[in-house]
């Protein structure tokens, strides 16, 4: 029977046969995969390990703070924290397109992952936290035709845009790939990840640039991340976080609406509180959240965040709608 105590062992012991005294990369993006991923390595090898965090610009508030203290301060992980935020959002100036937003992020994030890897390297091989369904859709990875290894060819987080460059295609550590996802929270949990990370909503790659409907500004990315609070803020009050798939905001950057507040005319953006339940964030419902819920997260948006005089509810479930709006 599979208990993940005797997987811990067994991981632990697979990862240290296999690397031996060489060293391994690990792209960090602070969700569950990679944060148990990179738990587990550091068990097994210690500071052979790096942990590579790159701080696109797009995370939530306070959130890239809060996991470079959380791995180097309390967890003593060697932790490489890269600070790329102006690159990012050059690279997507006066992007509109969904699809080019996201191909430009991806296509950032591998130029910065190559040149960082180069510069603290070298590395023998690549931890990455691929799960049993990616091993299936196995879009990530090719086969060593000499010795059947699996080499990584894309880097998880970011599956959905180009490849790593030729000569950077690092041997791989896989040690989660037979795992399904609650069995990987159970494995977190029991190596000591906080409950805060084990318990952690989905977010994506391309983190809030693809929650700003329109261009990304600094400045709307800084509407976004307060609003965002808010409802980060109201959700963990209510007791919803832990019954929600996810629950987030959206910055509707390109609409504005007519408002009054005071005896001022206000002309600003909407917010889209976006809550849905699901199982595998494949298919999923808008959830029905209580009223008071959305009256106060309405309210105390509208009257903290400047440049924001709308709050609306999204009520579309997946299909036909998808759950990001990009
Ligand atoms: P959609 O919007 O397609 O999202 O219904 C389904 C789930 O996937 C998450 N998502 C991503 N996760 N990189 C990720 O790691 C991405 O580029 C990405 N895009 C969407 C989304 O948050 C939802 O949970």
């Amino acid at each position: 029977t599979w208990t993940t105590e005797a997987f811990v062992e067994e991981a632990i012991r697979n990862i240290r046969a296999r690397v031996g005294d060489k060293k391994v990369l690990l792209a960090l993006s602070g969700g569950v995969d990679s944060s148990t991923l990179a738990f587990l390595l550091h068990r097994a090898i210690g500071d052979r390990l790096t942990c590579m965090f790159i701080d696109q610009g797009f995370m939530r508030k306070l959130e890239p703070e809060r996991l470079v203290t959380l791995f180097k301060d309390q967890f003593h992980i060697k932790v490489e924290y890269v600070m790329a935020r102006e690159r990012f959002i050059n690279a997507i100036a006066g992007v509109t397109d969904p699809e080019v937003k996201r191909k430009r992020i991806g296509a950032e994030f591998i130029r910065v992952f190559e040149s960082e890897s180069k510069r603290l390297g070298p590395f023998d091989y690549l931890a990455q936290g691929t799960l049993y369904p990616d091993v299936i859709e196995s879009a990530d990875t090719n086969v060593d035709p000499q010795t059947g290894e699996r080499v990584a060819v894309k880097i998880k987080s970011h599956h959905n845009v180009g490849g790593l460059p030729k000569d950077l295609q690092f041997k791989l550590v896989e040690p989660l790939r037979k795992l399904f996802k609650d069995e990987v929270r159970k494995v977190g949990r029991s190596i000591g990840l906080p409950e805060e990370i084990v318990q952690r909503q989905p977010f994506p790659g391309p983190g809030l640039a693809i929650r700003i409907i329109g261009e990304v500004t600094a400045e709307r990315l800084n509407i976004l991340r307060d609003a965002d609070l808010i409802v980060r803020q109201e959700v963990n009050k209510q007791g919803l976080y832990h019954k929600l798939w996810q629950a987030f905001a959206v910055l509707l950057a390109d609409v504005n609406s007519v408002g009054v507040m005071g005896d001022q005319r206000t002309y600003a953006h909407p917010i889209v509180l976006r809550c849905v339940s699901s199982e595998d964030g494949m298919t999923a419902d808008w959830s029905k959240v209580p009223y008071e819920f959305l009256e106060i997260v309405s309210n105390r948006i509208v009257n903290e965040v400047k440049g924001v005089n709308r709050v609306v509810y999204d009520i579309t479930s997946k299909p036909p709608g998808t759950i990001e709006w990009e």
